[in-house]
């Protein structure tokens, strides 16, 4: 198989994590005879310095004609004075909307090995198994008007819906829920908002067509206590943009750390960009310590929804969970016993087990 990736480091751990993705798709192409070509382009606060322009047109340009995107993250504290069009998260946030990209699923796995680096307990992680699908290109990120007013004295910040962007996210969460364990909880804020009371009828609806799925609702805040007291209670979770982004930080305490997790972003026809959830991590940047998990993970998030190598992306999860079931973790993962390793040498342990 031929394939044309288009690779955008970002800023930060991003620049080092998207050279582990990288290192372990040429492994996978040797070893399954695959063609995969890459492109680097700017985004983020890199971009704004190159460009003048934290997504460059040739960046959308690129990423359009590609079978699949990978992001690094992006933003640092070299930016965050700078005006609001001239932010590092204007690339991010205008390449999802560029692309369609509305369906950001995020898996959330306990991996056995790593129970005790969760600072929850054990026996409470132990078995988490979770997807949440998040709403990504409209919501309160989105909406307009947002912008201060009255000389400064106030603000505001739009929550917007329409019914068929719901219906579109909430239909890929009951077919995520059918290929899994058939359950899907809708989280909202429906004793409260207008945009939730729309967003539970749309589900509602939408069960008629999945009756195998059992499916409960549940408030945002609710959500976030049974996501720490009773993780295993979840398969699948259906929420919109901002909620999403929260909830799926707080399960990344889950995983013992942030790094660990993997996403994709997909629009309607399979296109995707695939990227760690985290940021760009401007603490241990260029300290060569950043876990490149989560990066490598949404590689193979890609190669799976993007290009149906379903054998591949199977290959580089089992890697990752055989290194880490020998005992090797990075820094990030707050462990007693175990073999600390850095992001190359985490890397290579991974490539070599494919
Ligand atoms: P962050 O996710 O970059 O870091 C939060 C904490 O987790 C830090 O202590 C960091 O060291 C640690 N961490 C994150 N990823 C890690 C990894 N792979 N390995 C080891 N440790 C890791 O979030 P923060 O600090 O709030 O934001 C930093 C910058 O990143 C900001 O400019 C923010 O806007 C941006 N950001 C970008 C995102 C993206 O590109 N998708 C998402 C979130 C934040
Ligand atoms: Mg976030």
């Amino acid at each position: 198989m031929e394939k044309q990736i288009v690779l955008l480091p970002g800023d930060g751990i991003g620049t080092e994590v998207i050279k582990s993705a990288k290192k372990v798709l040429e492994a996978i192409a040797e070893e399954y005879h695959h063609t995969f070509t890459f492109t680097v382009h700017a985004i983020g606060g890199s971009a704004i310095d190159s460009n003048g322009d934290p997504l460059p047109p040739s960046t959308v340009e690129a990423c359009k004609k590609a079978d699949a995107i990978l992001l690094g993250a992006v933003g640092g504290p070299k930016w965050d004075q700078n005006p609001s069009h001239l932010r590092p998260e204007k690339g991010l946030l205008g390449i999802r909307k560029a692309l369609d990209l509305y369906a950001n699923l995020r898996p959330v796995k306990a991996f056995e090995k790593l129970l005790h680096a969760s600072p929850l307990k054990a026996d409470r992680v132990q078995g988490s198994d979770l997807l949440i699908v998040r709403e990504l290109t409209g919501g309160l990120y989105f909406g307009t008007p947002s912008e201060r007013r009255d000389d400064g004295k106030s603000v505001v910040d739009t929550l917007a819906y329409t019914r068929t962007e719901i219906e579109r996210i909430v239909d890929k969460a009951f077919q995520c829920a059918q290929g899994r364990k058939k359950h899907l909880t809708s989280v909202d804020k429906a004793n409260v908002l207008e945009s939730s009371k729309l967003w539970r009828e749309v589900v509602e609806q939408k069960k008629a067509d999945y009756p195998e799925v059992e499916v409960e609702h549940l408030l945002v805040d609710a959500a976030a206590m049974k996501l720490i007291t009773n993780p295993t209670h979840f398969d699948v979770i259906v929420t919109e943009n901002m909620f999403g982004d929260i909830i799926s930080d707080e399960a990344s305490v889950l995983t013992g750390s942030l790094g660990m997790l993997p996403s994709a972003s997909l629009r309607e026809d399979g296109v995707g960009l695939y990227e760690p959830v985290h940021g760009s991590a401007p603490d241990i940047a260029g300290q060569g310590v950043a876990n490149p998990i989560g990066m490598i993970l949404s590689a193979a998030m890609m190669l799976r929804h993007s290009f149906s190598l379903n054998e591949e992306a199977e290959a580089i999860e089992n890697a990752v969970q055989s290194v880490l079931d020998n005992g090797y973790h990075t820094p990030d993962l707050r462990m007693h016993n175990g073999q600390k390793a850095g992001t190359k040498e985490m890397t290579d342990l991974i490539v070599d087990h494919i």
